[in-house]
């Protein structure tokens, strides 16, 4: 008697059931045999009912070599079915005993399928395992989607990845324009700085030849008038002491009184003692306004008469500390911290000039109390080298800062100070093609540092064609 099902009053038989399930399914009984192979399975699988049922077949559609499907671990009652599907399997959440697994298979129609298995134990009335029935479903398209997705979503990743990237690369390019654009701005403010300050040089330089050159020759005939005007004076004096001493012998009694009288009027002894020490302070003066002349003389025309040369710059300095050293010892202590230096490319003796008006400063800036006064020379790259000048003094007022440059700015008093001593400074440096730094601190003291190229080069003059 064949097994029937009812289905709305009408009786189904129930392999036209099973036979009619759009899934398709195969049952296999304990000996692994195929009993049922639905048509479902020949259509999705392409091997017909007659080839399978009666044999062992089933694993033929799926694989080269023969193995066990699901639906045969079930029934052999193997509990290891990882050992089989490694990685993708799972217990059914719907049948105890059930097991369900997901596989590709190239073998399977033109480049392969996705197949998904659902594999159950059949029981006879008794609970004993009579077989297994297993169903397969073609989840390809679903599977295909799903790398289609997980692609989509890996270049999505990928393409945010780089673009981030590029994004980061952009912020960084720009950050570096921008800082190289602050550095440009930089020096370029610094240039024009430069400039303006050397245009200044320039028309004071001329201004202050004109002036020297003026004052020069009257100060040359004072000054040697003066000495003149020493002498007779000082011969003068001998004639009337000769006089004075004769008036004892003037016999008419009125004359001798008359001189007496006279002389007391004009205080005679004092005019002695003071008429020398004003011919000795204008004679001073004059040396002061000769050596003003003199300075504004060399502030205009700084190069004349030298040599370019090279030159120790330790040996300069030394030379010149010896020559103020008195302005120095009393005030201060002299630090040297020297390094290791090239020979340079300049003009010696303004070199010295240099030095010289940076140790007088800093000397001047020292107060009552002993402070200490460092030099100090170093290498800065392969084409410069730098000295320093610094000083425990009082440092320089911001206010003051700007202006220390100029011609004539001093905050000393009237006669200790010209206020050219930094400006011929500058100008030297300039025509060194070097540039000097200042740090101070009001209080605690100043810095110099110049930077002096180790070759000359001649500056490009303007106008002149270089192909001529
Ligand atoms: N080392 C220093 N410490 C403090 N102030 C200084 C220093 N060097 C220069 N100065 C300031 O700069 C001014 C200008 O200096 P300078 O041109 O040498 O002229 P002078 O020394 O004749 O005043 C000085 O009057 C002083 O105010
Ligand atoms: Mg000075």
């Amino acid at each position: 008697m064949k097994p029937n099902v009812q289905i709305a009053g009408a009786e189904v038989a129930l392999s036209e059931f099973f036979d009619g399930h759009p899934v398709a399914t195969f049952a296999i009984n304990t000996r692994h045999i195929i009993i049922h192979w639905n048509r479902a399975c020949e259509q999705l699988l392409g091997w017909s009912r007659a080839d399978m049922i009666g044999t062992q077949n089933h694993w033929l559609p799926f694989y080269a070599k023969q193995r066990p499907l699901l639906s045969d671990l079930i029934v052999a009652g193997e509990q290891d079915i990882a050992g089989h599907y490694p990685g993708q399997h799972q217990r059914s959440p719907l049948i105890p005993d059930a097991w369900e697994a997901e596989d590709f298979f190239p073998n399977i129609g033109a480049s392969g399928h996705w197949l998904h298995f659902t594999a159950a134990p059949l029981h006879d009335r008794e609970g004993k395992v009579v077989g297994a029935i297993e169903t397969l479903r073609d989840v390809t398209e679903r599977r295909v989607a799903e790398n289609a997705l997980r692609k989509a979503h890996d270049n999505l990743e990928h393409v945010v990845e780089k673009r981030t990237a590029q994004l980061a690369d952009a912020n960084e390019r720009l950050a570096d324009d921008i800082r190289q654009l602050t550095e440009l701005n930089d020096q370029l403010s610094m240039a024009q700085q430069q400039l303006v300050q050397a245009e200044k040089m320039a028309s004071i330089g001329q201004l202050a030849a004109g002036v020297a050159h003026e004052i020069n020759n009257p100060i040359g005939y004072i000054f040697s008038n003066v000495g003149t005007l020493q002498g007779y004076l000082e011969q003068l004096f001998e004639m009337l002491a000769a006089y004075q001493q004769a008036e004892a012998s003037i016999g008419a009694p009125g004359v001798a009184q008359r001189l007496g009288a006279m002389r007391e009027r004009i205080d005679l002894d004092f005019l002695r003692e003071d008429i020398p020490a004003l011919m000795r302070e204008s004679r001073e003066g004059i040396v002061r306004v000769r050596h003003i002349v003199q300075d504004l003389k060399d502030f205009s025309r700084l190069d004349a008469g030298q040599d370019w040369s090279m030159a120790d710059l330790h040996q300069a300095i030394d030379s010149t500390l010896n020559i103020v050293s008195n302005e120095v010892k009393y005030r201060a202590d002299l630090v040297k911290q020297y390094g290791d230096l090239p020979e340079i490319e300049c003009l010696p003796l303004q070199i010295n000039q240099v030095v010289l008006n940076l140790v007088i400063n800093a000397a001047h800036a020292i107060g009552p109390e002993r402070g200490e006064i460092t030099l100090r020379t170093g290498v800065a790259d392969q084409h410069t080298v730098w000295l320093e000048v610094e000083d425990s003094g009082s440092g320089i007022a911001p206010e003051a800062l700007s202006r220390i440059f100029d011609p004539f700015f001093t905050t000393k008093a009237v006669g200790q100070g010209t206020g050219l001593g930094l400006s011929l400074t500058y100008g030297i440096v300039q025509k060194h093609g070097g540039r000097i730094e200042v740090d101070t601190e009001v209080g605690r003291g100043t810095r110099f540092r110049v930077l002096l190229p180790i070759r000359h080069t001649e500056p490009a003059e303007a106008g002149v064609k270089e192909h001529s």
